[in-house]
């Protein structure tokens, strides 16, 4: 196989906090994922309680060959309280990275990923301009704290995932449908990510940060008003947030598949006949990537990292089918030029996919969910030995 990816090309996988650590009482997910009248089909619980068991994981990562861990840190145990900053959990995350070091991982810390402290949800959360200087106040005493062994940062991942679905969708925490909360909502994440990325490269440390946002391929119903409504889309759903993302070293893409809209900008789903990944119900796309990184590149102007991009499926197999035809696309998108320096699987586990509970499986490896036994799927080889031949068939 030659090389399809540039030297140095980093090969990794991802995790977030809410997601794989378990217990993470103090925070707005938590409480909404406990109220019966949201719908989360089950409560995160133990989740793959990593937090005691990172060792493993981070081991497992070195093992299959990858070279970067995606992780994040959780505001809501590092501040539990307004303004109060616990030294034992910011050395409990220290212990993290520096395990990653040990066993020759770069670690990708993302500082916000979905989850917020319940006092600051309770006090107006990411409606509120105040949530600017409290989101910058907490990447300052952590940056302060573990700088030295960051990687990589990511600021907020996926802002426009945070106030489509809190805000328009409704599906996250607050679980609000209302446009006018949502254009503001915007605006502090965007703010947020700009403070936190100038936080943080004052800093100690020295590694390159960026926004992660979520991105994805558009079919829009063949009409009059379909250019326009491609353009309103992406302006709204991407654009404004890559904008934003223009304050970074890099533009972090995470993309899964594709949405189809009528003329008129309304969600028709799935396009009869396709196959559909079933536990998301959305179309099984990986040509998603490559739209996603050429348009990532082309408004930012910034090199590339693909920090998310999966499948949520039990068939394994499928998984390999997808990320081949994913990888394929970001070859394109290389062989043409664009600045990419690096792939990161979702999910090196089987976690907690917020309100579909444990039901999708995006991980390369499997994790019993009584004993917390962790078992390698051939995906996991599989992407191993790509990163290893630095290629893709
Ligand atoms: C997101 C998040 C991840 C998800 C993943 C699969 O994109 O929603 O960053 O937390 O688990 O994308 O849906």
């Amino acid at each position: 196989m030659p090389p399809s990816f540039p030297n140095g090309f980093l090969w990794g996988t991802a995790t977030a906090a809410h997601q794989v650590e378990g217990n993470n009482v103090n925070n707005d997910w938590w409480a909404f994922e406990h109220d019966p009248a949201r719908g989360v089909r089950e409560p995160s619980g133990d989740a793959c309680d990593q937090y005691h068991r990172f060792r493993d994981d981070i081991e497992l990562v070195a093992d299959l060959g990858l070279r970067v861990y995606r992780l994040s840190i959780e505001w809501s145990r590092i501040e539990p309280v307004e303004g109060e900053f616990s030294v034992a959990v910011l050395d409990h995350y220290r212990r993290v990275l520096d395990t990653c070091h040990q066993h020759a991982v770069l670690p990708c810390v993302t500082f916000h990923h979905f989850t917020t402290p319940r006092w600051a949800t309770d006090d107006g959360g990411w409606e509120q301009p105040a949530i600017v200087d409290r989101f910058t106040r907490f990447c300052e005493r952590t940056v302060a704290h573990l700088g030295d062994l960051i990687a990589i940062a990511n600021t907020i991942n996926e802002p426009n995932i945070v106030s489509l679905m809190g805000w328009l969708v409704g599906a996250f925490p607050p679980g609000r449908h209302d446009l006018g909360l949502y254009a503001t909502v915007n605006e502090h994440l965007k703010a947020a990510h700009v403070r936190a990325y100038e936080t943080l490269k004052a800093g100690p440390g020295d590694f390159p940060a960026g926004s992660a946002i979520a991105m994805g391929d558009w079919w829009i119903e063949p009409g009059p008003d379909s250019d326009e409504t491609l353009t309103r889309t992406r302006d709204m759903h991407e654009r404004q947030h890559l904008e934003a993302a223009r304050a970074g070293d890099f533009v972090g893409v995470q993309a899964y598949s594709r949405t189809r809209l009528s003329a008129a900008g309304l969600p028709l789903g799935p396009e009869p006949g396709r196959r559909v990944v079933e536990s998301m119900g959305y179309e099984f796309w990986p040509d998603a990537l490559e739209v996603a990184v050429r348009y990532a590149a082309e408004v930012t102007g910034l090199p590339v990292i693909v920090t998310e991009n999966g499948i949520g499926t039990h068939d394994d197999a499928e998984r390999i089918e997808y990320t081949t035809g994913a990888l394929r696309g970001l070859a394109r998108c290389i062989a043409d030029g664009v600045d990419v320096r690096g792939y990161f699987h979702w999910s090196l586990l089987d976690n907690f996919e917020w309100a579909l509970g444990y039901e999708p499986t995006f991980g390369l490896v499997a994790v019993d969910r009584t004993t917390q036994a962790r078992t390698p799927k051939p995906s996991a080889r599989w992407l191993g030995d790509l990163a290893r031949a630095n290629a893709v068939p």
